[in-house]
């Protein structure tokens, strides 16, 4: 402390107050001339400064060694230290990359979404997520990418290269649609088999498809289960490929056994469907479709909650249809009377709130079925 004020003292020549240090350097490195206590309080000094040393040393080892990329970034995004793993991620000597910036290296097409991270990073303090990159060798990569504020305006991060995983995901992504492609398409073929046998039946389960998934919408289902509820709709009642045409299209009134006949449609559509591999319980919603809340419906009587929620959807979309529409044994009765029929029996045969859903699509959201049905 004396020294350093002696140092500070402008009244001393400059050539006396070096001297002045030189002879006390001299003696501290010596130990000559100085008390005990001063000895020990210096070996206390050395030993601290060489626990910082070794301290720092091993720290700096960590990050050297580390097998995922370290950065420190100044608050433009440039480079002010990094690991060679980091190096290495990028493809550039530390000489190079201590001359680049974070945008520098981020690939061209991803630069606007790293600039609004970066400006992210700077608001709330830390950043995760998963950012394209370009090589020093011009191929681009993904990395990950976690960050955090530093004191003094600089940024920590930890990237990991993850270019496989990525590669894996996509992959399996283009298979599931694939797939879902080909089971879509294989639905569709199912539709058009009834199509092809019976034009007003093929058309009847595409504009019940139709209802059915606007209803969903309207619930506001994810898209994945109105696709789900379009999906089931559109084959629900596929099991009327083993009723006689002359019964589907009888234009009288059906006798009781012709009518048992129409109902084992149900248990026809849910064999032909249970041996196909969807990843979604279509059979077991067409299975359902004729089932009422207060189990009056067929083929088993379930009541409310043993129902589906996709086949309730259904069954409504179905009474609309149907009742909307001219028939081979009655002429249309009309929207109207079949909006009559839901209010009617709101929450006894038809779902409550698939109910509401349906009358205010056609009452406020102006619903019109997208295909006519043929005229006989
Ligand atoms: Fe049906």
């Amino acid at each position: 402390m004396i020294l350093e004020e002696i140092m500070k003292r402008k009244d001393i020549p400059t050539d006396v107050r070096e001297e002045i240090q030189k002879s006390v350097s001299a003696r501290i490195l010596s130990g000559k001339g100085l008390k005990d206590s001063e000895r020990r309080g210096i070996a206390e000094c050395r030993k601290v400064d060489q626990r910082l040393l070794d301290s720092e040393e091993k720290f700096r080892s960590y990050v050297e060694n580390a097998p995922d990329g370290i950065f420190v970034a100044n608050s433009q995004g440039e480079y002010i230290d990094v690991n060679p793993a980091a190096c290495n991620l990028l493809g550039y000597t530390k000489k190079e990359l201590l001359g680049l910036s974070i945008m520098d290296v981020t690939a061209p097409g991803s630069r606007d979404a790293a600039l609004s991270e970066f400006g992210k990073l700077a608001k709330e303090k830390k950043v995760n997520g998963e950012y394209l990159f370009r090589h020093a060798d011009g191929h681009e990569f993904y990395m990950s990418v976690d960050a955090v504020k530093l004191s003094g305006d600089k940024f920590l991060g930890f990237c990991k290269d993850i270019t496989k995983r990525k590669h894996s995901e996509e992959m399996l992504e283009r298979s599931h649609k694939d797939l879902e492609k080909s089971l879509y398409s294989t639905v569709d073929a199912l539709a058009s088999t009834v199509e092809a046998k019976d034009l007003y039946n093929g058309r009847h389960q595409r504009r019940v498809a139709h209802l059915a998934a606007a209803i969903a919408s309207e619930m506001e289902y994810s898209s994945d289960r109105v696709r789900l509820v379009r999906t089931a709709a559109i084959v629900h009642d596929l099991g009327k490929i083993h009723i006689p045409s002359e019964i589907l299209s009888k234009p009288g009134k059906l006798s009781d056994i012709e009518y048992a006949l129409i109902k084992t449609h149900v248990q026809a559509s849910y064999d032909i469907l249970k041996n196909i591999d969807f990843p979604w319980p279509i059979a077991d919603i067409v299975y359902q479709h004729h089932e009422r809340i207060d189990g009056s419906g067929y083929p088993r009587g379930l009541k409310g909650s043993q129902t589906l929620a996709e086949a309730k959807i259904i069954s409504v979309a179905d009474v609309v249809e149907a009742m909307s529409s001219h028939r081979p044994y009655r002429a249309a009765l009309g929207v109207d009377k079949a909006l009559d029929e839901l209010q009617m029996n709101r929450g006894i045969l038809y779902d409550a709130k698939v109910v509401d859903s349906c009358i205010k699509l056609f009452k406020e959201k102006d619903f019109h079925f997208d295909l006519e049905l043929p005229v006989k």
